[in-house]
C-alpha cells in the first residue's frame, strides 16, 4: 500500500472519534471486556501497545469485538509489523519512523501512523507520502503551542498527538486546525483494568467522546 493511501485509511480512523486510547494489555482475558466498554464508550479506534508479553493476543482478542477498530501502537521493527498483522491489526502506530518501518508496513498493506515531532521529522515523513502522522512526545515536545507552529509552514500534515495528553488538554490539540484527533492512555487507567472495573472505563471513555474538534 502506498503511503498516500494509507495516509486516507489513517485519517478515515482518526475522524471516528475525538480521541484514541492507548492500551497497555497486561492480561488478554482483560482484552475484550476492556475494548467492549471503550467502544460502547464511543471510542471505536484501539491502539494496543506492543510493550507487554500478551499484547498480541489481546489485539486476537479484540479484533473480533463488534464497533471496534483495533491496530498495534509501539511499532518499532519489521518483526513487530509481521506479528501485530498476523494478530489481526488493522492499522500500526509508531514513536518514529525508520525507513525500514515504513517499508515493511508499505509492504504489509498495514496503514501506519508514523511519530515524529519535529519539523524536519514531519516533512521527511511528507516528502515520502505520509500526510497523516503521530505527534510523538506530545507534551515533552512543546504540546499544542509547538505543533501550532508546526501547522503555520506544514499545514498540510495532520496529526493525532500522544504522550501526555489527558482530558485536562486535549481540547488545546484538538482545536488546532492541524490535529485530526489525539492518543492517551488516561481512559484505561491500570487500576481500573485490574479490577475490572469495565463500567468506570465506559464513563472515562464517553467523557473522552465528548469532547469536540
Ligand atoms: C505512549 O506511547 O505511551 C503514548 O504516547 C501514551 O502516552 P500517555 O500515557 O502519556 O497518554
Amino acid at each position: 500500500m502506498t503511503p498516500e493511501k494509507m495516509s486516507e485509511k489513517t485519517e478515515e480512523l482518526c475522524r471516528l472519534a475525538p480521541i484514541i486510547p492507548v492500551l497497555v494489555v497486561d492480561d488478554a482475558r482483560h482484552a475484550r471486556p476492556l475494548a467492549e466498554a471503550l467502544v460502547a464508550g464511543g471510542l471505536p479506534v484501539l491502539e494496543v501497545t506492543l510493550r507487554t508479553p500478551a499484547a498480541l493476543d489481546a489485539i486476537r482478542e479484540m479484533a473480533g469485538v463488534d464497533g471496534g477498530v483495533v491496530g498495534a501502537g509501539t511499532l518499532l521493527t519489521p518483526e513487530d509489523v509481521r506479528a501485530a498483522k498476523e494478530a489481526g491489526a488493522r492499522f500500526g502506530v509508531s514513536p518514529g519512523a525508520t525507513d525500514r518501518l515504513l517499508t515493511a508496513c508499505e509492504n504489509a498493506d498495514l496503514p501506519l501512523l508514523p511519530g515524529a515531532a519535529t519539523a524536519s521529522e514531519a516533512l521527511a515523513l511528507l516528502e515520502r507520502g505520509y500526510r497523516v502522522q503521530k505527534f510523538f512526545p506530545a507534551e515533552a515536545s512543546g504540546g499544542a503551542p509547538a505543533l501550532k507552529a508546526i501547522g503555520a509552514p506544514i499545514p498540510q500534515v495532520r496529526f493525532c498527538p500522544t504522550g501526555g495528553v489527558s482530558l485536562a488538554n486535549a481540547s488545546d490539540y484538538l482545536s488546532l486546525p492541524n490535529v485530526l484527533c489525539a492518543g492517551g492512555s488516561w481512559v484505561a487507567p491500570k487500576d481500573l483494568v485490574q479490577r475490572g472495573d469495565w463500567s468506570g472505563i465506559e464513563a472515562l471513555a464517553k467523557e473522552a467522546s465528548a469532547l469536540s474538534r
